[in-house]
């Protein structure tokens, strides 16, 4: 019996493929290369020293999905197709709506057409909105995204939320990320964005490496003790981890619907992340501060208590072990 992968050359499907392999388990991916390269395979298997089956297809192709459903025994399956960058789905909302609620509805119902109905979806802090409280729980509103990408999210949770109402045998486990940043110690396999990036992190090591000139550091007047913005960064190999828990959580229950924060709990600023980089690397990041980018909150961190409770699963990876590693792996593909 095999784990479906959806998005597993991607950046957090790839380093959960790796946690999957190292438990043992049996692996199936499919990836269209959309937003990841074909290196990332043979780099997956050259950390674990384990091979897989692949398809390089996509998940809103049905004919090609069924075909996998047919030459594999799949007993679960894990959902990371989906695009995520957050301005290009302003621009695009069709696009993202397609590839992302689409594309999640063709696999469900693949998935129900083959008996299959054991689901993990990678979803984001991002359905809290501006959040009701701090740090946040899972019972907390989720609701008023401010983009399609987050949007696409929510509307996710909700189909699947419905979806186990029409029919409990369903075993669904939703996993809300924090901020992922850093790399697999080995460097092999990391964040790749395509263009300039978005996200924090892969900007910081980009001025560090010198391929970006300095940091915008998007506005120092909001009420968080340095006045730039506060976030929950988590380390990509513990949110990794955090899906295997999650995995053995449906295979011990058989159905329900779960759904958990993965965040460590810690909130850092903009500047605590360039001056822990900084430390850490020994390289400098240019930076100013510049107007708030829209859309933007002052702060975010998780309640990560239900997973401790319930999962079994905690962040153990530091901020020094994060930036590390992200420089780790920039170097090594410069
Ligand atoms: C963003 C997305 C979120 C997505 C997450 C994925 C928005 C509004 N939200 O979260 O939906 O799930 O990425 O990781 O885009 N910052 C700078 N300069 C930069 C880049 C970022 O100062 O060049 C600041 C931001 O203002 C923020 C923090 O760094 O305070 C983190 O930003 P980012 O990495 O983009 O993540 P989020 O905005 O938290």
């Amino acid at each position: 019996m095999a784990i479906l992968v959806t998005g597993g050359a991607g950046y957090i499907g790839s380093h959960t493929v790796v946690e999957l392999l190292n438990t043992g388990k049996e692996v199936v991916i499919i990836d269209d290369f959309s937003n990841s390269k074909q290196e990332v395979l043979n780099a997956i298997r050259e950390i674990t020293k384990k091979d897989f089956k692949f398809y390089e297809i996509n998940y809103l192709n049905r004919e090609a999905l069924e075909k996998v459903f047919e030459e594999n025994k799949i007993e679960a399956v894990m959902n990371f197709a989906g695009f995520k960058a957050v301005g290009e789905s302003i621009k695009k909302p069709i696009e993202y709506y397609t590839n992302n609620v689409s594309g999640a509805l063709v696999l469900l119902d693949t998935m129900r057409k083959y008996g299959v109905k054991t689901f993990v979806f990678s979803s984001s802090a991002t359905v809290y909105g501006d959040p009701e409280k701090i740090p946040i729980t899972e019972e907390c509103k989720t609701g008023e995204t401010t983009n399609p990408y987050g949007t696409s999210k929510l509307f996710i949770e909700q189909i699947l939320k419905d979806l186990y109402v029409s029919d409990n045998s369903w075993n669904i486990c939703i996993l809300r990320y924090f901020n992922p940043v850093g790399a697999h110690e080995s460097g092999l396999i990391g964040e790749e964005p395509q263009g300039i990036p978005n996200n924090l992190m892969p900007y910081v090591v980009r001025v560090a490496a010198g391929t970006l000139k300095e940091l915008s550091v998007f506005g120092n007047d909001y009420n968080t003790p340095d006045g730039t913005g506060v976030r929950d960064y988590i380390h990509v190999v513990d949110l990794a981890k955090g899906h295997i828990k999650a995995l053995e959580k449906l295979e011990r229950e058989q159905k329900g619907l779960y759904i958990y924060n993965l965040g460590t709990g810690n909130g850092y600023s903009v500047l605590d992340m360039v001056k822990a980089f900084e430390k850490t690397t020994g390289k400098s990041v240019a930076y100013k501060i510049t107007e708030r980018r829209q859309g933007d909150i002052a702060t975010c961190y998780a309640d990560p208590t239900k997973a401790k409770q319930e999962l079994g699963w905690e962040a153990k990876l530091g901020i020094e072990e994060m930036c590390r590693d992200s420089w780790n792996y920039i170097e090594r593909h410069k």
